[in-house]
């Protein structure tokens, strides 16, 4: 339940120290937030491009989903493939499951148990998510951190042939699997990146609110450079890619329950690391939508 704010109550954020994210402490993500409370989390989710809201596990979907509508309308929950329980099909439209957790022999929500490789959601499309909020129900006792990577950071320290040499130019972005490597629904396998179909976006972007250019590679299998050979393609990717996944361009979320990660879509990256398949894992998510998505 919602209930009314302390709006003397302004939240304080706290650096990682890193490549990126913060903390931000002093805030009750259940309750109505004041309109000083809203505009103290945008400015820090800019500069930060990843926030952490540690201590929510009073909060529930509904305050969730309420909590994350103050950044943009959100996303509804992508019809869930023929093998997953219907089980979450109760929880309001905008609520994904991110989860191993099996009800009669059906995973309860998306992503398994193993690794999900570094991407940013849903680049192959034209209009990307503007980005996710994860809340963490249930953690393993080990394994399943979740890596965030710095876009505006991979950019800047590029060597300057390297930017001169990416500008102009642009990426198509597979849409065929999913981060967990699974094939979507309707789509083909394919294994020729000059095959790829999804969206192409330029390999800098500009980011919306805040103006600072930033590497966008969405994910790598399949990538493709449209206008080199594959040859030059491949080894253009795959320079960019092992430059943007350095370790001192990201920053590593240990869970907690009752984390609420917030990542801006636009200029960074993540990755999820495996974890034992007999523990459980539960996360609510939302997604903010592309503020262009009609
Ligand atoms: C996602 C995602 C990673 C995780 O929800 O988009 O990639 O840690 N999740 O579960
Ligand atoms: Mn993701």
């Amino acid at each position: 339940m919602n209930h009314t704010a302390d709006i003397s109550v302004v939240p304080s954020v706290r650096p990682t120290g890193a490549a990126l994210g913060a903390d931000v402490e002093g805030i009750d993500l259940n309750d109505a937030l004041s309109a000083e409370q809203v505009t103290a989390v945008k400015a820090a989710w800019a500069q930060h491009q990843v926030l952490r809201f540690r201590g929510q596990q009073s909060l529930d979907v509904q305050g969730l989903a309420a909590f994350s509508r103050h950044f943009g309308p959100l996303d509804r929950r992508p019809t869930a493939s023929g093998g997953m329980s219907s089980v979450h099909d109760a929880l309001p439209p905008e609520i994904t499951v991110i989860s191993n957790v099996k009800v009669e022999g059906k995973p309860l929500g998306a992503l398994g148990d193993g690794e999900a490789v570094w991407h940013a959601d849903m680049t192959y499309n034209p209009h990307p998510p503007k980005g996710a909020c994860l809340y963490a129900v249930e953690v393993p006792p080990a394994g399943g951190n979740t890596h965030f990577s710095n876009m505006y950071l991979a950019y800047e320290t590029l060597p300057e042939e390297l930017k001169q040499q990416i500008e102009g130019l642009s990426c198509v972005h597979d849409a065929s699997r999913n981060s967990a490597g699974e094939l979507r629904l309707g789509f083909a396998d394919n294994t020729d990146p000059r095959q790829t179909v999804g969206a192409q976006h330029p390999l800098v972007a500009v980011h919306a609110v805040t103006g600072r250019k930033c590497l966008l590679l969405g994910r790598r299998r399949n990538a493709y450079v449209p206008g080199l050979p594959l040859e030059q393609s491949e080894a253009l990717l795959d320079r960019l890619w092992a430059h943007a996944t350095q370790p001192q361009l990201t920053w590593t979320q240990v869970w907690s329950v009752g984390d609420v990660m917030m990542w801006d879509n636009s200029c960074t990256m993540h990755r999820r690391d495996s974890f034992d398949p007999a523990s459980r894992r539960l996360m609510y998510r939302t997604q903010i939508a592309a503020s262009v998505a009609s």
